[in-house]
This record gives structure tokens, sequence and C-alpha cells, in this order.
């Protein structure tokens, strides 16, 4: 569909983009997010889950990437978030949760967001230290199984995230919006914080 400009959406969405390291804490304060302000979820690890667990062609291909913590390719995630932007027009905003990975995710995420008259005002960074990250990984592994919780794919996880997706904090700094969160603590404090930057 091509987009037109429309009454809908000339009224403000709030579009946050919510960062930080595997088990950072971006799905648990997302949700909490979504309860206060009303945003509408956008977790490209989630939907790509959902695909694995509907063997759709997508989450057969997806499936061996994600168990081997590398990144799934770009134009891959970045349709998938295109679909659920133009469906999503009119709502109170997005959260944007482990998209960007990349600067050219980045990049793709301001353009389709730019073709609806809309940007991003505000990146949330979680910073929580590396031994921190495969207890908390280790644990729900354990918990709940999800297969890439195992910790030679968490420490893959954490290098890929290191070496691919450290530079979207620069690109997001470079605009102004980058915001740096504590993430550690109890899951409330942390939210408190957040909703602190959100004001
Ligand atoms: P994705 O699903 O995005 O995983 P991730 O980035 O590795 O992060 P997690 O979901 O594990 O952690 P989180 O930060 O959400 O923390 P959570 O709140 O769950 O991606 C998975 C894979 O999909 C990637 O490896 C890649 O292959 C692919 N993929 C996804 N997006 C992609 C993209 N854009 N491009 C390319 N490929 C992509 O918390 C973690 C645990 O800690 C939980 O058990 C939680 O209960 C606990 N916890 C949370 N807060 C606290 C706290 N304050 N104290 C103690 N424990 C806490
Ligand atoms: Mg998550």
């Amino acid at each position: 569909m091509q987009p037109v400009l429309t009454l809908q959406n000339t009224f403000p969405m709030l579009n946050i983009v919510i960062f930080g390291p595997p088990g950072s804490g971006k799905g648990t304060q997302s949700d909490k997010i979504i309860e206060k302000y009303g945003l509408i979820h956008l977790s490209t690890g989630d939907l790509l889950r959902a695909e694995i667990a509907g063997e759709t062609e997508l989450g057969l291909k997806a499936k061996n990437i994600m168990e081997k913590g590398a990144l799934v390719p770009d134009e891959v995630v970045i349709g998938m978030i295109k679909n659920r932007i133009d469906a999503n027009i009119g709502s109170n905003g997005f959260i944007f949760d482990g998209f960007p990975r990349t600067v050219e995710q980045a990049e793709a995420l301001d353009n389709l967001l730019s073709e609806w008259n809309l940007k991003i005002n505000l990146m949330i960074s979680l910073t929580v230290e590396r031994q921190e990250l495969i207890t908390r990984l280790l644990k729900r592994g354990k918990e709940q199984g999800r297969t890439d919780d195992n910790l030679e794919t968490i420490e893959n996880r954490i290098k890929v995230y290191e070496d691919q997706t450290t530079p979207v904090m620069a690109f997001y700094t470079s605009q102004g919006k980058a915001q740096t969160v504590d993430g550690i603590g109890t899951i409330d404090e942390i939210f408190d914080r957040i909703v602190e930057v959100i004001k």
C-alpha cells in the first residue's frame, strides 16, 4: 500500500527503541512500557520465534541462525517490521525491541517511519555487565528452555552484539536520541528510571 498522509497519521505517536545486550531486560521492560503508554510491541526475536513455532519457510531459515546466535539477514527483519508498522499506523506508537540491530536496520527504520511522517523519538539503552547477562540467560534457559539460552550460544550472542550491534548506539547518539539507563536492580526500579527518561 502506498502511504498517504491522512488525518490519522498526523496525530503524534511515541516511538521508542529499547536497546541493550542479550538478557539486559528489553522484553521485560517493554511489557511495562506497553502497559503504561499503550504502545505496540514490535520484538523481532518474538516475531521470528512465532515463525519457527508456525514452521513457516521463514521460520525454518531463521531457526539455524538463531540457534547459533547469529543475526538473521537485514532484509528479512526489515520486511517483518515494515508490515507491522504499516498495519498499526494511528496507534499510540511503537516500542522496537531487539530491532534495529545493525546500522543498516536503523537507517531502514528511519526510512519506513518517514514514509508516514513519523520518527523515532527516543532510544533507551539498558546497561548490564557481562556476567549478570550470562547468569540471567542461563537461569531462563533452565526455567523456560529457550534454545539459544545455553552458554555457547549466549557467548556468541554477546559477541555478535558487541561486533555488529553496538554501532547502532552511535547512530542514535548522533541524532541526539540515545539515553542510557542502568539495567541493574529490581524490575520496578529500572522501570522507574525509564519513566523518568520518557518524561
Ligand atoms: P532476541 O529475542 O531479541 O534476543 P536477545 O537480544 O538475545 O535478548 P533477550 O530476549 O534474550 O533478552 P532481553 O534483553 O529481552 O531480556 P529479557 O527481558 O528477556 O533475539 C533472538 C535472536 O533472534 C537473535 O540472536 C537473532 O538470531 C534473531 N534476531 C532478533 N532480532 C533480530 C534483528 N533485528 N536482526 C537480526 N536478527 C535478529 O530478560 C532476560 C532474563 O532476565 C529473563 O529471564 C528475565 O526474567 C530476567 N530479568 C529481566 N530483568 C531482570 C532484572 N532486573 N533482574 C534480574 N533478572 C531480570
Ligand atoms: Mg527479548
